[in-house]
């Protein structure tokens, strides 16, 4: 008898043929996110689970999956997992790092360029017909070039964004819990300083940081204002990360001049007062999604899956026990 599986969310061909010959695969390829209900009955029966960060494995759910030895999300980041009530369970978590820190970077640049030259503004100016003609002061955006760039989360996807930022000739600022090593602040350009600093002399602050309790909030009303009027905030890391309340009132009132942002809190219900500013770019939770990235992302997955229900160590174990 092969284990049992089950695929939570639609994923590609290549993935269910990989996964067929080692598991009887069930597979959600029809897409619609799996309630916390109809999620433990299906895995309660389940060696495996190949998830994503739309489903939330917490001690409610693994007390209803006594098979269960193995939840290995489709992200790198984890927050949908609970890794104590994993590991109190004997159920191995895996995540997906290192593959997808390209194109997050690549996306975060698309955000900061968007929100720096009020690409989306202009963008749908001209596609409702409004456009009369050329004008000196139209659409007058921020200089990325030699602008200082304060990147909050110094890990991979933050060393991407900074090498990125050689090429636009920027000051580059970082701040992390830690301190990076020397080689990695000398081919990132990156001077470390400590937050208030970033935040006070920064033009662009982008974070790249995992959310946990630590991080919730870590940009709130105070921070914002600290922050230059002129500086646009980008985040590409998690919702939470973010006062998403603090961050609207800020848009709105002129504390700072943009925001590009690619995740929310309590997506995907965003805080409707996003929907009636200009000066943010909104994009719905696709820093990795290139097709080459996501399947990447999809496979390492599969690839944990099948090393622990072998028995084996999964190579992005996040909870050895
Ligand atoms: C991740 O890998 O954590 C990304 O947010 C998925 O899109």
């Amino acid at each position: 008898m092969k284990p049992r599986v089950l695929i939570t969310r639609e994923v590609f061909d290549e993935v269910l043929e990989f996964l067929s010959p080692y598991f009887e695969v069930t597979s959600n390829q029809s897409d619609i996110p799996l309630n916390p209900e109809t999620l433990a009955t299906r895995l309660s029966d389940k060696q495996g689970g190949l998830i994503t960060l739309t489903d939330t494995i917490d001690q409610a759910l693994l007390s209803r999956c006594p098979n269960l030895k193995a939840v290995c999300n489709i992200a790198v980041g984890y927050n949908n997992i609970d890794l104590k009530a994993c590991t109190e369970a004997k159920v191995m978590a895996t995540n997906t790092p290192g593959v997808l820190d390209d194109t997050t970077g690549d996306f975060t640049w698309a955000l900061i360029l968007a929100a720096a030259r009020r690409l989306n503004e202009a963008e749908s100016y001209l596609r409702k017909g409004e456009w009369d003609g050329w004008k000196l002061k139209q659409f007058l955006g921020l200089d990325v070039h030699h602008a200082t760039l304060g990147i909050l989360g110094l890990g991979r996807i933050g060393q991407v964004v900074a090498q990125r930022a050689i090429g636009f000739e920027m000051k580059v600022i970082y701040h992390d819990v830690r301190r990076a090593a020397p080689e990695i602040e000398q081919v990132c350009r990156a001077s470390f300083v400590n937050k208030d600093e970033l935040l006070v002399q920064a033009d662009i602050v982008t974070l790249h940081v995992p959310y946990s309790s630590v991080t919730h909030h870590l940009i709130g009303k105070q921070e914002l204002e600290r922050m230059k009027p002129t500086a646009i905030l980008i985040n590409a890391s998690r919702g939470g990360v973010v006062d998403d309340a603090a961050l609207i009132a800020a848009l709105r009132s002129g504390t700072i001049g943009g925001a590009g942002l690619d995740v929310f809190e309590n997506e995907p219900k965003l805080n409707p007062g996003f929907f009636e500013l200009k000066n943010v770019v909104l994009a719905p939770h696709i820093a990795s999604s290139s097709r080459a990235t996501r399947l990447k992302m999809a496979m390492l997955a599969a690839q944990n899956l099948v090393a622990a229900l072998a028995g084996k160590t999964p190579p992005n174990l996040l909870n050895p026990f």
